[in-house]
């Protein structure tokens, strides 16, 4: 899916971001039996009696044709791409990523699977670097210091977290921690000072309640006191394999908090991917939501389709 998107994302016309999440792409076979003495013999067990009738990669190969046929300037994937965190399902989901398009374009953050076990993300991290740097990284810039990443496109500030940490066996939990919450502030305001459309991308979901308490965002209160003190215009999350369409009362007025369900399966329910198409009016911004989401008879359909305005001084700002 190489290829330029429909906007210039400096012409005043708004972008389009399109968010995908949890594909779980197929398992590489065979996996050595030396890596799963651990957390990931459950996984493995849980992917051959359930996941992998699940997660079908006819069902996702539909979804990003279609997402393809809409030409998003920007795609955001939300973590999840893999199962076991192995170093053979880091490689073939790059090779994924390098064909959903170009990392200036794709943004991908880590999901739990991807720190399925410690040192998972910190080995296979370095596979998606360009996916997830930070605008301005240095080549081969690596952990821990990478996250929050900012990349700014036309009006957009698009900030990626990750959540992704090695829990025990049956846990599926995430925490964001102190030293990214710490760069997170100065980096919201820095982009509300320099008038852009703050996205935030986390795999877990950051409000309350969302998911049960062993999937849940561990550090999720710390996180949503940062956001209601520094203003986020929208923040997307996967994880649940559900849709979501919340709200997170900021300083700077209400941010919708939006959840997609698996880009892979029908449960619990059908695949779906959302197009954002973010421009800058007087007073605030204006998005038109999309969700595009599997139909019983195998094509992908329009689900919703909804316009949020949402006023903020500070998009009457010139662009720094
Ligand atoms: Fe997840």
């Amino acid at each position: 899916m190489n290829g330029q998107g429909r906007s210039d994302p400096d012409s005043g016309d708004g972008l389009t971001l399109a968010h995908l999440s949890d594909p779980h792409l197929p398992l590489p076979a065979p996996v050595p039996w030396q890596s799963v003495l651990n957390k990931r013999a459950l996984s493995l067990l849980s992917w051959h009696r359930k996941r992998r009738h699940h997660h079908r990669p006819e069902i996702l190969t539909a979804l990003v044709a279609d997402l393809e046929a809409h030409h998003p300037d920007l795609i955001a994937v939300t973590g999840d791409l893999t199962n076991l965190g192995l170093a053979q399902e880091y490689r073939a989901a790059r090779l994924w990523l390098d064909r959903l398009g170009d990392p200036a374009r794709v943004t991908v953050i880590p999901g739990n699977h991807e720190a399925l076990i410690a040192g998972a993300w910190e080995a296979g991290a370095p596979e998606w670097g360009p996916y997830w740097q930070g605008d301005g990284a240095p080549l081969g810039a690596g952990l821990p210091d990478a996250f929050p990443a900012l990349r700014r496109r036309g009006d957009l500030a698009l900030i990626s977290l990750s959540s992704a940490i090695a829990t025990a066996p049956a846990l599926a939990c995430g925490a964001v921690g102190a030293a990214q919450l710490a760069r997170l502030g100065p980096m919201l305001r820095a982009a509300r000072n320099a008038g852009l459309c703050r996205v935030l991308m986390i795999h877990h979901p950051p409000l309350d309640g969302t998911v049960s308490p062993r999937k849940a965002l561990r550090d999720g209160a710390a996180l949503r006191a940062l956001l209601q003190a520094e203003g986020v215009e929208l923040v997307l999350h996967g994880h649940s394999h559900r849709s979501h369409h919340q709200t997170l009362d900021t300083r700077d007025g209400t941010a919708p908090v939006i959840g997609v369900p698996s880009a892979s399966s029908r449960h619990p329910e059908a695949a779906a991917y959302h197009l954002y198409h973010i421009r800058r009016m007087t007073g605030g911004w204006e998005i038109d939501v999309t969700a595009r989401r599997l139909g019983p008879a195998d094509e992908m359909e329009p689900a919703l389709c909804t316009r949020l305005t949402l006023p903020r001084a500070h998009a009457d700002c010139a662009p720094l």
